[in-house]
């Protein structure tokens, strides 16, 4: 079988144009933060596989897990049925989860997760009777995926427009970014004093896809108070932030304020089936509770709750509350904190930022920073040259490894990115 010419012939990959895109690397296997090419060559894997990857590739105790359920259930309809593994999952995550969430709503992604909190915070209102509460407030900067619900609760993104007419209004107001905290507090103010808004979704502590742009607990805390003190049902969407990402289990932990509903997805099996995760608290549930069968949430797909991602992801869950990996986690960000400390004043750095295991930096640049950055072709061959997997976005770049990355691979991540910086970039 000639994988190459099926793949070139066969399959569409996403995020790929394919006018200059280069082929595929055929991947033969991986092992912790290592990807074993065909030909022999090994990748270091320093964004995780799309940011799922939290304990490595080929993750012994993982592939036991999803062995052991396969063999007693691999899955079931999870409407009139339930299991075991759904339940042990319920049990070990809730407790963890900031705030008080008590129930859980299976889906199987990051977007999908996403919207079922949406849903759930619209049909809340609606239930209850505040049927004119039925708007959606978010940041001009987010990325909560790519169905039509993911793509309208975005930002304006460029890669949307050809769907724009389509997509549902929000309010969008400008994150918290560059210290600008208090121009989002008085937007959000402003439409939360209309009564309007029945949610607040937001990427916690870090906006991934905009390019790894931080703001600091304190602002989410007060962000959160203020939806609350109006009666807005706060949405944190954890998706790339959960599962130790930004230091803590969850970004939210790093609030004093915790949201209302929380979407998960990506680190929740360690990146080994997919699964999204949607929770909520006993009195955005119990709105749904009712003679009345048009107060069923209506939502489900085929494979909610398959069993084989709950045993995957509670085994994910042990592993990733267990000292050695916390150690991992603590001894990344320690040695991300030394590289921005050394680097924090190049020349060829427009910004360097980092929240827990992920370093970001923005190189300089003629254009704008942005995703369409003609820098990011460059960025990603020079570093893939030196056998390292980074995907900038445009001109930023940013390691987010799995937990397992050792120094020594971290140091040569590191190298990498220095020895980019001898390069005439302008
Ligand atoms: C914050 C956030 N939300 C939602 C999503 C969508 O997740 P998925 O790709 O699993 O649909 C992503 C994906 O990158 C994300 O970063």
């Amino acid at each position: 079988m000639n994988i190459k010419q099926i793949d070139r012939d066969h399959i569409w990959h996403p995020y790929t144009q394919y006018a200059t895109a280069p082929e595929p690397l055929l991947v033969e296997s991986a092992i912790d933060a290592l990807l074993n090419l065909e030909n022999g060559e090994q990748v270091i894997d320093a964004v995780s596989s799309w940011w799922v990857n939290i304990h490595g590739h080929s993750n012994q105790r993982l592939a036991a897990a999803v062995h052991d359920q396969f063999c007693k259930l691999e899955h079931v309809i999870f409407a009139g049925f339930t299991h075991k593994a759904a339940a042990k999952l319920s049990a070990e995550l809730l407790p963890l989860l900031p705030g008080k969430a008590e129930r859980l709503f299976f889906s199987d992604n990051g977007s999908t997760a996403v919207e079922v909190g949406v849903k759930m915070a619209l049909q809340y209102f609606y239930n209850i009777g505040e049927k004119t509460r039925n708007q959606v407030v978010c940041f001009e900067e987010g990325f909560h995926g790519e169905t039509f619900g993911g793509m309208s609760l975005s930002g304006d993104l460029d890669f949307n427009k050809p769907y724009s007419s389509k997509l549902f209004e929000v309010h969008r107001v400008p994150a918290p970014i560059g210290g600008e905290k208090a121009a989002t507090l008085d937007a959000l103010e402003a439409l939360f004093k209309t009564g309007q808004i029945a949610a607040f979704l937001f990427e916690p502590l870090v906006l991934g896809t905009a390019g790894m742009l931080m703001y600091d607990s304190e602002m989410l805390s007060d962000m959160i108070a203020l939806a609350r003190k109006y009666g807005v049902l706060t949405i944190a969407d954890e998706v790339m932030t959960g599962f130790g990402r930004t230091g803590s289990i969850f970004a939210c932990d790093q609030s004093e304020a915790k949201p209302d509903i929380i979407a998960m997805s990506k680190g929740l099996t360690g990146g080994s089936m997919p699964m999204g995760l949607t929770s909520c608290p006993a009195f955005v549930f119990n709105a749904f509770v009712s003679e009345d069968k048009a107060k069923t949430f209506f939502h489900g797909h085929s494979y909610t709750g398959n069993p084989l991602a709950c045993a995957v992801a509670c085994e994910s869950l042990a592993m990733l509350k267990e000292p050695e990996r916390q150690a991992d986690i603590k001894r990344i960000a320690a040695k991300h904190r030394t590289f921005l400390k050394k680097h924090q004043a190049v020349k060829s750095f427009r910004a360097i930022r980092q929240c827990g295991t992920i370093l970001a930096m923005e190189y300089e640049t003629k254009e704008k920073t942005g995703y369409f950055n003609k820098r990011r072709d460059e960025l990603y061959a020079f570093f893939m040259d030196k056998g390292v997997l980074l995907r900038p976005l445009g001109n930023v770049i940013y390691i987010l490894p799995p937990f397992c990355m050792t120094d020594a691979q971290l140091d040569q991540v590191y190298a990498a990115i220095e020895q980019s910086l001898e390069l005439d970039w302008m």
